[in-house]
């Protein structure tokens, strides 16, 4: 059984109610670092532990904090992300919704580490009914003196609010996000200037995932030292992945980022096998961003190493043969499903999504839709392929923001290790006809499976 940092107490009754969670040590690590840690011993210690944001890129959280802009007279603000609308990722909101006060403790802490008196939590608009449980637990802490001016007589006020995106993928985006809380149209910003030099009206702003800032409550009251003993290299702590796709067991789990992905996939004390009885045939281990990886080189990498969970195995081999931790979305498909339309499903939605700021993505994730559609209706044609792996070159890197990446890397990654099923789904039109034809006759069937 894996260690648990943040899902520990999440079985216990109640838990979502402030009672409970103080009775359970709740607010502890907010007493430690305001009777006994300035804001700079707090930046240290979540540079010790080797904390990574949660929310997709895996920056060292510690070293952002550091670069926060510290000019007197003005605000500072920390704005938590909880957008979470990349497809298959699902943690966040399993966090706010049945641990709320972990979340706000963490707010606390790091609004003091970073002289901010006023935060944010920026959510997805459809999370309506984890905005209600959010405001109550707020409103708990300011009851018990957790919130709002001179907090445990340190002098150091702190008030939280909860702002409801209106449904944009893109506004998970941290320069869009700011635009959006400014009450404008959700567009990324050209960077630089960084949010932590210019971002909330202009204010040093420190934008971190949900996670990120959950994570922060264990490391101040185990230690950073402890916190970065469990898990290896650059990948320490636990992580939260969001399982889901033809698995056993589809839910959010805490893991030890040491554990291979096959034993993530087929121990039954997580994704519990491939469900019907069926076959492993790829998964896109990191959210719909990152790229699809086959059965094999999912489960070892090239050198023949058992892939583990952390940030580097996944990521090991480069776009070749490895991919990404990214948000944690952790994407399961059997022998049954067909990478074509998987690859046109994600399409539809980079397109629908693009704010369309930069020609290469709104016209580049239009075009690749519109070929992907053909191809998935029977009228493909073999010059598609290179056509569509050029479109996705050209958008890759030309972009304002990184939207563009995560909308070029699934087709790029789906043509290098599936082109043999693009190109069957080009030869066999009649297959892609026939409307009674089920998914698994539009499925090439493949040699690479486990
Ligand atoms: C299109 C797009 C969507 C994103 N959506 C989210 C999101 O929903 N939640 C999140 O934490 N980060 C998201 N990010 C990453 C944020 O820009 C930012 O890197 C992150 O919030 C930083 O927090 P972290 O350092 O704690 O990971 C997204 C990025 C892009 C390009
Ligand atoms: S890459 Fe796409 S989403 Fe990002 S700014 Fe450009 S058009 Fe908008």
């Amino acid at each position: 059984m894996g260690r648990k940092l943040l899902l520990d107490k999440v079985q216990i009754e109640n838990i979502r109610f402030y009672d409970v969670y103080r009775r359970e040590g709740g607010y502890r690590s907010v007493e430690k670092v305001l009777k006994t840690m300035s804001p700079l011993d707090v930046v240290e210690e979540v540079k010790t532990s080797g904390l990574r944001g949660r929310g997709g890129a895996g920056f060292p959280t510690g070293l952002k904090w550091s670069f926060l802009a510290k000019p007197e007279g003005i605000p500072r603000y920390l704005i938590v992300n909880a957008d979470e609308s990349e497809p298959g990722t699902f943690k966040d909101r399993y966090l706010m919704e049945l641990l709320p006060h972990l979340l706000i403790e963490g707010m606390i802490v790091s609004a003091y580490a970073l002289g901010s008196n006023c935060s944010y939590i920026y959510i997805r608009g459809e999370y309506s009914w984890i905005v209600d449980i959010l405001e109550q637990a707020i409103a708990e802490a300011k009851n018990n003196g957790w919130l709002g001016k001179n907090i445990l007589g340190s002098g150091f006020d702190c008030e939280i609010y909860v702002q409801r995106g209106a449904g944009a993928y893109i506004c998970g985006e941290e320069t869009a996000l700011l635009e959006s809380l400014e009450g404008k149209r959700g567009n990324p910003r050209i960077k630089p200037p960084f949010p932590a030099v210019k971002g909330l009206w202009d204010c040093p702003t420190v934008v971190n995932n949900v996670e990120t800032i959950a994570a922060v409550v264990p490391i101040i009251n185990e230690g950073a030292e402890e916190y970065a003993k469990i898990g290896i290299g650059k990948s320490t702590g636990t992580k939260l992945i969001s399982a889901c796709g033809n698995i056993i067991n589809q839910g959010v789990f805490e893991i030890d980022m040491t554990i291979s992905v096959e034993e993530f996939i087929f121990s039954d004390e997580y994704c519990g096998g491939i469900a019907n009885n069926r076959k492993l045939k790829a998964c896109i281990p990191g959210g719909s961003s990152v790229p699809i990886l086959p059965a094999n080189l999912l489960l070892k990498t090239t050198k023949g190493n058992q892939r583990m969970m952390t940030y580097e195995s996944l990521a090991e081999g480069g776009f070749q043969s490895g991919s990404m931790m990214g948000s944690g979305g952790f994407i399961v498909l059997d022998d049954n499903q067909c990478v074509v339309k998987h690859t046109y499903t994600l399409a539809r939605f980079y397109r629908h999504e693009s704010c369309g700021q930069c020609s290469p993505c709104r016209e580049g994730t239009g075009w690749m839709e519109k070929i992907l559609h053909k191809i998935e209706n029977g009228k493909g044609k073999q010059s598609d392929i290179d056509l569509l792996w050029d479109i996705q070159r050209k958008i890759d890197g030309n972009t304002i923001c990184p939207f563009g990446e995560a909308a070029a890397w699934p087709v790029a990654a789906a043509i290098r290790h599936f082109r043999d099923e693009f190109e069957w789904h080009i030869d066999n039109p009649e297959l892609c006809l026939q409307k009674n034809y089920g998914i698994a006759n539009y499925a090439k069937p493949i040699e690479i499976l486990v």
